[in-house]
Protein backbone atom coordinates (compact mmCIF):
# COMPACT_ATOMS: atom_id res chain seq x y z
CA UNK A 1 0.00 0.00 0.00
CA UNK A 2 1.28 3.57 -0.75
CA UNK A 3 1.62 6.22 1.81
CA UNK A 4 -1.00 8.02 0.37
CA UNK A 5 -3.71 5.21 0.64
CA UNK A 6 -2.64 4.08 3.64
CA UNK A 7 -3.00 8.04 5.02
CA UNK A 8 -6.41 7.92 3.43
CA UNK A 9 -7.41 4.68 5.11
CA UNK A 10 -6.63 5.78 8.55
CA UNK A 11 -8.49 8.61 8.35
CA UNK A 12 -11.77 6.85 7.05
CA UNK A 13 -10.96 4.51 10.24
CA UNK A 14 -10.53 7.37 12.63
CA UNK A 15 -14.13 8.82 10.94
CA UNK A 16 -15.86 5.88 11.35
CA UNK A 17 -15.13 5.32 14.81
CA UNK A 18 -15.19 9.24 15.94
CA UNK A 19 -18.56 10.07 18.47
CA UNK A 20 -19.84 13.29 19.17
CA UNK A 21 -21.42 14.16 22.89
CA UNK A 22 -22.73 17.34 23.46
CA UNK A 23 -19.32 20.22 22.36
CA UNK A 24 -16.84 16.81 23.32
CA UNK A 25 -15.68 15.03 19.82
CA UNK A 26 -13.39 11.35 20.98
CA UNK A 27 -12.27 8.54 18.91
CA UNK A 28 -13.36 4.80 20.07
CA UNK A 29 -10.85 2.29 19.46
CA UNK A 30 -12.99 -0.05 17.80
CA UNK A 31 -16.57 0.37 16.97
CA UNK A 32 -18.23 -2.83 18.27
CA UNK A 33 -16.28 -4.00 20.58
CA UNK A 34 -14.70 -1.06 22.53
CA UNK A 35 -17.43 1.86 22.15
CA UNK A 36 -16.13 4.12 25.22
CA UNK A 37 -13.01 6.73 25.22
CA UNK A 38 -9.84 5.25 26.83
CA UNK A 39 -7.13 7.55 28.15
CA UNK A 40 -3.85 6.10 26.51
CA UNK A 41 -6.13 5.35 23.45
CA UNK A 42 -7.10 9.19 22.82
CA UNK A 43 -3.39 9.69 23.47
CA UNK A 44 -2.77 7.58 20.36
CA UNK A 45 -5.66 9.36 18.56
CA UNK A 46 -4.20 12.01 18.89
CA UNK A 47 -0.76 11.47 17.66
CA UNK A 48 -2.30 9.82 14.71
CA UNK A 49 -5.15 12.88 13.91
CA UNK A 50 -1.80 15.30 14.02
CA UNK A 51 -0.41 13.66 10.78
CA UNK A 52 -4.58 14.48 9.42
CA UNK A 53 -6.13 17.57 11.55
CA UNK A 54 -5.01 19.39 14.59
CA UNK A 55 -7.93 20.63 15.51
CA UNK A 56 -9.14 17.24 15.84
CA UNK A 57 -6.50 16.13 17.70
CA UNK A 58 -6.77 18.90 20.03
CA UNK A 59 -10.21 18.49 20.74
CA UNK A 60 -9.71 14.07 21.37
CA UNK A 61 -7.01 15.52 24.27
CA UNK A 62 -9.92 18.24 25.54
CA UNK A 63 -12.45 15.88 26.00
CA UNK A 64 -10.19 13.22 27.64
CA UNK A 65 -9.12 15.72 30.47
CA UNK A 66 -12.87 17.04 30.79
CA UNK A 67 -13.42 14.72 33.28
CA UNK A 68 -10.43 14.88 35.56
CA UNK A 69 -11.30 14.52 39.11
CA UNK A 70 -10.80 17.21 41.86
CA UNK A 71 -7.84 14.87 42.91
CA UNK A 72 -6.42 15.35 39.46
CA UNK A 73 -6.42 11.63 38.95
CA UNK A 74 -7.62 11.48 34.74
CA UNK A 75 -9.71 8.59 34.46
CA UNK A 76 -8.78 5.55 32.19
CA UNK A 77 -12.32 5.26 30.81
CA UNK A 78 -15.10 7.68 29.64
CA UNK A 79 -18.23 6.11 28.83
CA UNK A 80 -19.78 9.41 27.46
CA UNK A 81 -23.16 6.78 27.18
CA UNK A 82 -23.42 3.36 27.88
CA UNK A 83 -23.98 0.98 25.27
CA UNK A 84 -26.06 -1.80 25.80
CA UNK A 85 -25.57 -3.48 22.65
CA UNK A 86 -21.87 -3.59 22.91
CA UNK A 87 -20.19 -6.82 23.46
CA UNK A 88 -17.60 -5.08 26.01
CA UNK A 89 -18.61 -5.95 29.58
CA UNK A 90 -19.10 -2.96 31.80
CA UNK A 91 -16.69 -3.42 35.28
CA UNK A 92 -18.29 -1.49 38.10
CA UNK A 93 -15.46 0.92 39.34
CA UNK A 94 -17.49 2.27 41.63
CA UNK A 95 -18.68 5.87 39.55
CA UNK A 96 -21.64 6.18 36.69
CA UNK A 97 -19.75 8.13 34.01
CA UNK A 98 -16.06 7.11 34.45
CA UNK A 99 -13.85 4.56 35.59
CA UNK A 100 -12.10 5.27 39.06
CA UNK A 101 -8.43 4.29 38.02
CA UNK A 102 -6.11 5.66 35.37
CA UNK A 103 -3.54 4.28 32.43
CA UNK A 104 -0.40 5.34 31.28
CA UNK A 105 0.25 8.85 30.66
CA UNK A 106 0.65 9.52 27.51
CA UNK A 107 -0.97 13.13 27.47
CA UNK A 108 1.75 15.61 28.11
CA UNK A 109 3.68 13.89 25.14
CA UNK A 110 0.95 13.73 22.66
CA UNK A 111 0.15 17.89 23.05
CA UNK A 112 3.74 18.37 22.57
CA UNK A 113 3.78 16.36 19.77
CA UNK A 114 0.29 18.72 17.97
CA UNK A 115 1.83 22.19 19.59
CA UNK A 116 5.75 21.42 17.59
CA UNK A 117 3.58 20.67 14.27
CA UNK A 118 1.31 24.07 14.32
CA UNK A 119 2.64 26.19 17.48
CA UNK A 120 -0.90 26.85 18.64
CA UNK A 121 -0.04 28.71 22.26
CA UNK A 122 -3.62 29.14 23.07
CA UNK A 123 -4.64 25.58 23.36
CA UNK A 124 -1.00 24.71 25.44
CA UNK A 125 -2.72 27.65 27.57
CA UNK A 126 -6.16 25.75 28.05
CA UNK A 127 -5.11 22.41 28.42
CA UNK A 128 -1.99 23.39 30.83
CA UNK A 129 -4.07 23.55 34.15
CA UNK A 130 -5.31 20.03 33.50
CA UNK A 131 -1.70 18.74 32.54
CA UNK A 132 -0.42 20.34 36.05
CA UNK A 133 -2.75 18.45 38.12
CA UNK A 134 -2.43 14.83 36.33
CA UNK A 135 1.21 14.77 36.62
CA UNK A 136 0.97 16.16 39.81
CA UNK A 137 -1.06 13.50 41.73
CA UNK A 138 0.67 10.80 40.00
CA UNK A 139 4.02 12.33 41.88
CA UNK A 140 2.52 12.97 45.11
CA UNK A 141 -0.12 10.17 45.52
CA UNK A 142 1.20 7.28 43.74
CA UNK A 143 4.39 7.14 45.71
CA UNK A 144 3.57 6.80 49.28
CA UNK A 145 7.12 5.81 50.10
CA UNK A 146 8.88 8.42 48.40
CA UNK A 147 11.03 6.76 46.32
CA UNK A 148 10.26 8.23 43.07
CA UNK A 149 8.56 5.27 40.87
CA UNK A 150 4.83 5.87 40.59
CA UNK A 151 2.75 2.58 41.04
CA UNK A 152 -0.33 1.36 39.54
CA UNK A 153 -2.82 -0.22 41.48
CA UNK A 154 -4.62 -2.59 39.05
CA UNK A 155 -3.21 -4.29 36.03
CA UNK A 156 -5.65 -2.52 33.71
CA UNK A 157 -3.62 1.06 34.88
CA UNK A 158 -0.49 -0.58 32.67
CA UNK A 159 -3.09 -0.62 29.77
CA UNK A 160 -1.59 -4.22 29.48
CA UNK A 161 -4.65 -5.93 31.08
CA UNK A 162 -3.19 -9.69 31.54
CA UNK A 163 0.24 -9.28 30.92
CA UNK A 164 2.65 -11.99 32.49
CA UNK A 165 4.45 -9.00 34.46
CA UNK A 166 1.60 -8.64 37.11
CA UNK A 167 1.43 -12.80 37.15
CA UNK A 168 3.42 -12.69 40.34
CA UNK A 169 2.24 -10.11 42.15
CA UNK A 170 -1.55 -11.36 41.48
CA UNK A 171 -0.68 -14.66 42.56
CA UNK A 172 -0.71 -16.12 38.80
CA UNK A 173 1.16 -19.02 37.43
CA UNK A 174 2.73 -18.81 34.14
CA UNK A 175 -0.19 -20.51 32.29
CA UNK A 176 -3.80 -19.82 33.11
CA UNK A 177 -6.95 -19.11 30.96
CA UNK A 178 -8.02 -15.67 30.44
CA UNK A 179 -10.92 -16.14 32.71
CA UNK A 180 -9.08 -17.12 35.51
CA UNK A 181 -7.16 -13.88 35.27
CA UNK A 182 -10.38 -11.44 34.56
CA UNK A 183 -11.98 -12.94 37.36
CA UNK A 184 -8.23 -11.88 39.87
CA UNK A 185 -9.12 -8.37 38.63
CA UNK A 186 -12.39 -8.22 39.42
CA UNK A 187 -11.52 -9.62 42.68
CA UNK A 188 -9.23 -6.49 42.40
CA UNK A 189 -11.87 -3.96 42.18
CA UNK A 190 -14.12 -5.56 44.77
CA UNK A 191 -11.82 -4.69 46.82
CA UNK A 192 -11.15 -1.11 45.76
CA UNK A 193 -13.86 -0.25 45.77
CA UNK A 194 -13.68 -1.78 49.70
CA UNK A 195 -11.42 1.21 50.21
CA UNK A 196 -13.53 3.79 48.10
CA UNK A 197 -10.75 3.67 45.46
CA UNK A 198 -8.22 5.62 48.20
CA UNK A 199 -5.27 4.91 46.51
CA UNK A 200 -2.85 4.76 49.26
CA UNK A 201 -4.60 1.90 50.91
CA UNK A 202 -5.35 0.17 48.07
CA UNK A 203 -1.60 0.30 46.81
CA UNK A 204 -0.52 -1.00 50.67
CA UNK A 205 -3.05 -3.34 51.01
CA UNK A 206 -3.77 -4.90 47.35
CA UNK A 207 -1.96 -4.55 44.90
CA UNK A 208 1.38 -2.34 44.20
CA UNK A 209 3.53 -2.49 41.12
CA UNK A 210 5.61 -0.38 39.77
CA UNK A 211 5.73 -0.69 36.62
CA UNK A 212 8.57 -0.12 33.75
CA UNK A 213 6.48 0.88 30.87
CA UNK A 214 3.73 3.32 33.25
CA UNK A 215 7.17 5.06 34.66
CA UNK A 216 9.16 5.09 31.56
CA UNK A 217 6.50 7.22 29.79
CA UNK A 218 6.00 8.96 33.22
CA UNK A 219 9.51 10.17 32.16
CA UNK A 220 9.43 11.40 28.48
CA UNK A 221 5.96 12.77 29.27
CA UNK A 222 7.53 14.82 32.31
CA UNK A 223 10.22 15.72 30.27
CA UNK A 224 7.27 16.86 27.19
CA UNK A 225 5.65 18.97 30.24
CA UNK A 226 8.98 20.54 31.30
CA UNK A 227 9.08 21.86 27.70
CA UNK A 228 5.33 22.95 27.38
CA UNK A 229 5.53 25.04 31.02
CA UNK A 230 8.55 26.21 29.39
CA UNK A 231 6.66 27.73 26.73
CA UNK A 232 4.38 29.22 28.37
CA UNK A 233 7.22 30.36 30.86
CA UNK A 234 6.14 28.91 34.00
CA UNK A 235 9.88 28.78 34.55
CA UNK A 236 9.41 26.65 38.58
CA UNK A 237 6.96 24.34 36.61
CA UNK A 238 9.29 23.88 34.03
CA UNK A 239 12.51 23.13 36.42
CA UNK A 240 10.21 21.06 38.94
CA UNK A 241 8.80 18.51 36.35
CA UNK A 242 12.70 18.24 34.44
CA UNK A 243 13.45 17.37 37.86
CA UNK A 244 10.92 14.97 38.76
CA UNK A 245 11.62 13.25 35.43
CA UNK A 246 15.24 13.20 36.68
CA UNK A 247 14.59 11.60 39.85
CA UNK A 248 12.11 8.92 38.54
CA UNK A 249 15.19 7.77 36.07
CA UNK A 250 17.57 7.82 38.82
CA UNK A 251 15.02 5.59 40.72
CA UNK A 252 14.25 3.40 37.43
CA UNK A 253 17.93 2.65 37.33
CA UNK A 254 18.45 2.17 41.25
CA UNK A 255 15.61 -0.07 42.03
CA UNK A 256 14.73 -1.97 38.33
CA UNK A 257 17.79 -2.14 36.87
CA UNK A 258 19.56 -5.65 37.14
CA UNK A 259 21.07 -7.29 34.64
CA UNK A 260 21.12 -5.22 32.05
CA UNK A 261 17.21 -5.05 31.86
CA UNK A 262 15.03 -2.93 33.70
CA UNK A 263 12.41 -5.08 35.44
CA UNK A 264 8.87 -4.39 36.86
CA UNK A 265 8.61 -4.52 40.75
CA UNK A 266 5.62 -5.20 42.88
CA UNK A 267 5.73 -4.82 47.18
CA UNK A 268 6.69 -2.95 49.62
CA UNK A 269 10.55 -3.87 48.56
CA UNK A 270 10.60 -3.46 45.26
CA UNK A 271 11.05 -7.44 44.18
CA UNK A 272 12.21 -7.56 40.97
CA UNK A 273 9.33 -9.31 38.49
CA UNK A 274 11.54 -10.79 36.19
CA UNK A 275 9.64 -11.82 33.52
CA UNK A 276 10.82 -10.81 29.88
CA UNK A 277 8.09 -8.61 28.16
CA UNK A 278 8.41 -6.23 25.40
CA UNK A 279 8.53 -3.44 28.66
CA UNK A 280 12.42 -4.40 28.48
CA UNK A 281 12.87 -1.68 25.19
CA UNK A 282 10.85 1.18 27.41
CA UNK A 283 14.12 2.67 28.56
CA UNK A 284 14.63 3.40 25.18
CA UNK A 285 11.66 5.58 24.64
CA UNK A 286 12.75 7.49 27.81
CA UNK A 287 15.98 7.59 26.77
CA UNK A 288 17.61 6.10 30.36
CA UNK A 289 20.24 3.69 29.26
CA UNK A 290 23.33 4.36 27.78
CA UNK A 291 24.53 3.70 24.42
CA UNK A 292 26.08 0.32 24.88
CA UNK A 293 22.86 -0.87 26.98
CA UNK A 294 20.76 -0.07 24.32
CA UNK A 295 22.87 -2.29 21.88
CA UNK A 296 22.92 -5.14 23.90
CA UNK A 297 19.27 -5.02 23.79
CA UNK A 298 18.55 -4.78 20.09
CA UNK A 299 21.17 -7.38 19.61
CA UNK A 300 20.82 -9.92 22.37
CA UNK A 301 17.07 -9.52 22.63
CA UNK A 302 15.12 -7.91 19.57
CA UNK A 303 17.15 -9.41 16.72
CA UNK A 304 17.05 -12.93 18.61
CA UNK A 305 14.70 -15.04 16.92
CA UNK A 306 14.38 -16.98 19.88
CA UNK A 307 13.48 -14.50 22.10
CA UNK A 308 11.84 -11.11 20.14
CA UNK A 309 12.96 -11.32 16.92
CA UNK A 310 11.21 -13.43 14.08
CA UNK A 311 9.34 -12.97 10.88
CA UNK A 312 6.40 -10.93 12.84
CA UNK A 313 7.13 -8.48 15.06
CA UNK A 314 7.34 -7.47 17.79
CA UNK A 315 5.73 -9.95 20.24
CA UNK A 316 4.34 -8.42 23.55
CA UNK A 317 6.46 -11.50 25.66
CA UNK A 318 10.09 -13.03 24.63
CA UNK A 319 9.38 -16.29 22.51
CA UNK A 320 11.35 -18.18 25.28
CA UNK A 321 9.01 -17.17 28.59
CA UNK A 322 6.57 -19.96 29.82
CA UNK A 323 3.67 -17.39 29.67
CA UNK A 324 4.30 -16.57 25.60
CA UNK A 325 1.23 -17.64 24.11
CA UNK A 326 1.25 -16.36 20.35
CA UNK A 327 -2.53 -16.21 19.48
CA UNK A 328 -4.55 -16.81 23.29
CA UNK A 329 -7.29 -18.28 21.20
CA UNK A 330 -10.54 -17.42 21.61
CA UNK A 331 -11.37 -19.00 24.49
CA UNK A 332 -14.18 -18.30 27.29
CA UNK A 333 -14.18 -14.94 28.02
CA UNK A 334 -12.18 -13.75 25.09
CA UNK A 335 -14.57 -15.52 22.57
CA UNK A 336 -17.41 -14.16 24.56
CA UNK A 337 -16.20 -10.76 23.99
CA UNK A 338 -15.05 -11.25 20.95
CA UNK A 339 -11.80 -9.75 21.41
CA UNK A 340 -8.12 -11.25 22.07
CA UNK A 341 -7.51 -8.73 24.83
CA UNK A 342 -3.81 -11.07 25.14
CA UNK A 343 -1.01 -9.24 26.28
CA UNK A 344 0.85 -12.47 26.66
CA UNK A 345 2.93 -12.95 23.31
CA UNK A 346 0.44 -11.06 20.08
CA UNK A 347 1.82 -8.51 18.41
CA UNK A 348 0.25 -4.90 18.91
CA UNK A 349 0.80 -2.11 16.93
CA UNK A 350 0.98 0.69 19.89
CA UNK A 351 3.98 -1.35 21.20
CA UNK A 352 5.83 -1.44 17.88
CA UNK A 353 5.72 2.61 17.77
CA UNK A 354 7.17 2.99 21.79
CA UNK A 355 9.75 0.29 20.11
CA UNK A 356 10.25 2.16 16.89
CA UNK A 357 10.73 5.84 18.72
CA UNK A 358 12.54 4.32 21.06
CA UNK A 359 15.05 2.67 18.25
CA UNK A 360 14.96 6.66 16.34
CA UNK A 361 16.19 7.87 19.96
CA UNK A 362 18.72 6.03 19.77
CA UNK A 363 19.73 5.89 16.01
CA UNK A 364 18.83 2.44 14.60
CA UNK A 365 17.70 3.10 11.66
CA UNK A 366 18.02 -0.32 10.18
CA UNK A 367 16.47 -1.88 13.07
CA UNK A 368 13.52 0.78 13.56
CA UNK A 369 12.62 0.68 9.53
CA UNK A 370 12.51 -3.34 10.06
CA UNK A 371 9.68 -2.79 12.65
CA UNK A 372 7.78 -0.67 10.79
CA UNK A 373 7.72 -2.56 7.42
CA UNK A 374 6.86 -5.56 9.97
CA UNK A 375 3.90 -3.74 11.18
CA UNK A 376 3.09 -2.47 8.02
CA UNK A 377 2.63 -5.90 6.44
CA UNK A 378 0.35 -7.09 9.16
CA UNK A 379 -1.86 -4.31 8.19
CA UNK A 380 -2.08 -4.98 4.47
CA UNK A 381 -2.38 -8.51 5.31
CA UNK A 382 -4.69 -8.56 8.35
CA UNK A 383 -5.88 -5.27 8.70
CA UNK A 384 -6.90 -2.66 11.68
CA UNK A 385 -6.98 -5.47 14.11
CA UNK A 386 -6.64 -5.12 17.71
CA UNK A 387 -3.37 -7.62 17.58
CA UNK A 388 -1.80 -10.09 15.30
CA UNK A 389 -0.66 -13.67 16.24
CA UNK A 390 3.12 -13.33 17.08
CA UNK A 391 3.66 -16.74 14.69
CA UNK A 392 1.57 -16.37 11.75
CA UNK A 393 0.64 -12.60 11.83
CA UNK A 394 -2.92 -13.56 11.89
CA UNK A 395 -5.37 -10.77 12.85
CA UNK A 396 -7.11 -11.04 16.47
CA UNK A 397 -9.60 -9.78 18.51
CA UNK A 398 -11.53 -6.53 17.92
CA UNK A 399 -11.76 -5.06 13.73
CA UNK A 400 -11.42 -1.89 13.00
CA UNK A 401 -9.08 -1.31 15.72
CA UNK A 402 -7.68 2.13 15.54
CA UNK A 403 -3.77 1.80 17.15
CA UNK A 404 -3.02 0.84 12.98
CA UNK A 405 -2.75 4.43 12.54
CA UNK A 406 0.19 4.83 14.40
CA UNK A 407 1.83 3.81 11.33
CA UNK A 408 1.30 7.52 10.04
CA UNK A 409 3.83 8.68 12.88
CA UNK A 410 6.46 5.96 11.89
CA UNK A 411 8.28 7.57 8.90
CA UNK A 412 6.74 6.21 6.13
CA UNK A 413 8.72 8.12 3.38
C1 LIG B 1 -7.92 -3.27 26.08
C2 LIG B 1 -6.42 -2.94 26.12
C3 LIG B 1 -6.20 -1.53 26.67
C4 LIG B 1 -6.99 -0.54 25.85
C5 LIG B 1 -8.47 -0.94 25.75
C6 LIG B 1 -9.23 -0.10 24.73
O1 LIG B 1 -8.44 -3.29 27.36
O2 LIG B 1 -5.75 -3.89 26.89
O3 LIG B 1 -4.84 -1.19 26.62
O4 LIG B 1 -6.88 0.74 26.38
O5 LIG B 1 -8.59 -2.28 25.34
O6 LIG B 1 -8.65 -0.20 23.48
Amino acid sequence: MDKRKLKKAVGELMLRNRRISGRHQYTVPSTKTYPYQWLWDSCFHAIILSHINYEDAKKELLSLVSKQFPNGLIPHMIYWRKHTESDFPVIEWGKEDTSTITQPPMIAYAVWKIYQQDQDKDFLRNIYPNLNLYYRYLINERDPRNNHLIGIINPDESGEDNSPRFDIPLGLPPVHSLDVNFQKRLELVSEHERCDFEVGKCMRNFFWVKDVPFNAIMVKNLNCLSEIAQVLNFIDDAKYFADQATLISDAMRKLMFEDGLYWSTYDRDYKKVKVKTWAIFMPLFAQICTKSEAQELVQKFLLDETRFGGKFLVPTVSRDEPSFDPDNPWRGIAALLSTNLSWRGPIWIAVNWFIYQGLQNYNFKKEAKMILESSLSLLESAGFRESYNAKTGEGLGAKDFTWGGLILDMDLT
